[in-house]
């Protein structure tokens, strides 16, 4: 068969005809316009044309495949019979690769504000907006990271401290550290290697990888980056359709995920304006599709625009059809009260993760550090602390806060932004020296703690008094010095345009 020329494509460019190209090789999209998740306009945008740079951070790069009829795959396009559109020059995108060339070297970068500062500057602005953004006004975002500050230690002397170890184990896999890299979606934006970034770097320190549903590259390339000694859990946004969830979780299993983490705190997707004000709408699209979705408002960024299969029915009583479909463990991500935690002890599952999605979702969610207290002493109170095990997630930012949510009986951390910075500025080798650091600050502060291994880490080693009053605006530190971004307001109009 000969390739399709340029023209030929471009002839198919409305409505009524819809031909884009993607890698390569042109797809007849004309049917499914209105079945498109992301909506049709941003499709039409590209009718007739090349839409693989818009397409490629959201859409895994099976989707095409799986959701579009083989009868509407085309074939190969001679793609120097295309004609190459002028790109107007844009100046803010001029700065940025500027910015990008005076980027400081990786072993300049001494914690993980540092990354994310420098991310903020190299970072396309879409990209920042979608990764940094806080549910409206990110009170909770800041307490989640704030809260910590509210605990102090009281460490011990004249402890033998040569020998320190900080490995341990979570849902009986063995890791080198308490933390793991939790589910961020949409990789691809930071980085173009996405997630695989994350995953060779879990490798080279030993820790767990959670893959996030929504992820830029498709779950098999996230799990044939794998080492054969590597361990990753899944992170399960639930569709409307449950066949497609069953057949998503099965896959997982099949592949040797060691862990199902059911996200629990996000019914809808919260508002983030800033992922909203940087008009992701115009790419909006997703990455799963769900047997008559709706019409979805297109013009609330990114978050809203990848995000309408997710089922807000999702219940309790579903429950028992996840333990039915697999015998990976199960954890419900997203816990944000005590007696949530109680239920999910009664409901046989094996673990939470107290979790407010990195302040993205509820505004005034509690900070997970702070619940995790609570949690803790209920769970005692019952003798349930070790039927479960409780993670938490958001907010942090330095091994003293993975050691203070150790000592509070959490038995381990996720971590999401501070990575997804550290790849977006840095790939790979930026996520690697990333965990090197926690890794050393972990070691050095347990030394100076008096504590030895993991098991030592207890409520004793923490002055906990200040954790029930509220501090959002409270010290000012690194991250509200060169990272937070002061609430935007809207924009003037440029009155050269009209
Ligand atoms: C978010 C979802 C997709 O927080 O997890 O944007």
């Amino acid at each position: 068969m000969g390739k399709l020329t340029g023209a030929e494509v471009a002839e198919h460019s409305s409505t009524a005809s819809c031909w884009v190209v993607v890698h390569g090789k042109a797809y007849d999209v004309t049917d499914f316009l209105p079945e498109h998740p992301g909506g049709q306009k941003i499709i039409l945008k590209y009718a007739g044309k090349d839409a693989t740079a818009e397409f490629d951070p959201i859409h895994p790069p099976d989707t095409l495949d799986k959701y579009l009829d083989r009868s509407k795959h085309l074939g190969p396009v001679d793609m120097s019979t295309l004609a190459v559109e002028e790109k107007a020059v844009d100046p803010e995108e001029e700065q940025r690769l500027e910015r990008v060339r005076r980027m400081p070297q990786l072993d300049q970068c001494y914690n993980l504000m540092d990354f994310e500062a420098v991310a903020k500057r190299v970072m396309k602005k879409t990209a920042w907006g979608y990764y940094s953004s806080g549910t409206e006004d990110e009170m909770t975002m800041r307490e989640n990271h704030t809260a910590f500050h509210k605990i102090w230690f009281r460490p011990r002397i004249l402890i033998d401290v040569e020998q320190v170890s900080i490995s341990t184990t979570m849902l009986g896999t063995p890791v080198s550290v308490p933390f793991y890299v939790t589910a961020t979606a949409l990789g691809k934006l930071g980085h173009p290697d996405g997630e695989v970034c994350l995953t060779r770097a879990s490798a080279t320190h030993d820790v767990v990888q959670m893959i996030p549903t929504l992820a830029s590259c498709s779950f098999d390339q996230i799990v044939d980056a794998k080492t054969p000694e590597q361990t990753q859990w899944l992170q399960l946004y639930v569709n409307k359709d449950r066949e497609i969830t069953r057949r998503i979780v099965e896959h997982a299993e099949a592949r040797g995920c060691k862990g199902l983490f059911i996200t629990v705190d996000a019914p809808q997707l919260g508002r983030r304006e800033k992922d909203m004000r940087s008009k992701f709408a115009d790419q909006g699209s997703n990455v799963q599709s769900t047997s008559g979705a709706g019409a979805v408002d297109r013009s609330q960024g990114a978050a809203r625009a990848i995000s309408s299969f997710i089922d807000p029915s999702l219940s309790w009583k579903d429950l028992p059809f996840f333990r039915s479909l697999t015998s990976m463990p199960i954890a419900l991500k997203g816990v944000q009260r005590v007696d949530d935690v109680l239920r999910a002890v009664e409901a046989g599952m094996d673990a939470v993760v107290l979790s407010n999605h990195g302040g993205r979702q509820l505004e005034y969610a509690p900070p997970a550090i702070e619940l995790l207290a609570d949690v803790m002493t209920a769970l005692r109170a019952r003798g349930w602390e070790r039927k479960i095990e409780v993670y938490i997630d958001g907010g942090i930012r330095r091994a003293t806060d993975i050691i203070k949510a150790v000592c509070l009986g959490a038995k381990g951390v996720g971590i999401g932004r501070p990575f997804l910075y550290a790849m977006s500025a840095y790939g790979t080798e930026g996520v690697e020296r990333a965990m090197q650091l926690l890794k050393d600050e972990m070691e050095m502060n347990m030394r100076l703690l008096g504590c030895t291994s993991i098991d030592q880490l207890g409520p004793d080693l923490l002055d906990t008094r200040g954790l029930s009053v509220h501090s959002v605006s409270g010290p000012v530190d690194h991250l509200s010095r060169s990272v937070y971004d002061p609430l935007i307001v809207p924009a003037e109009r440029n009155l050269s345009k009209l």
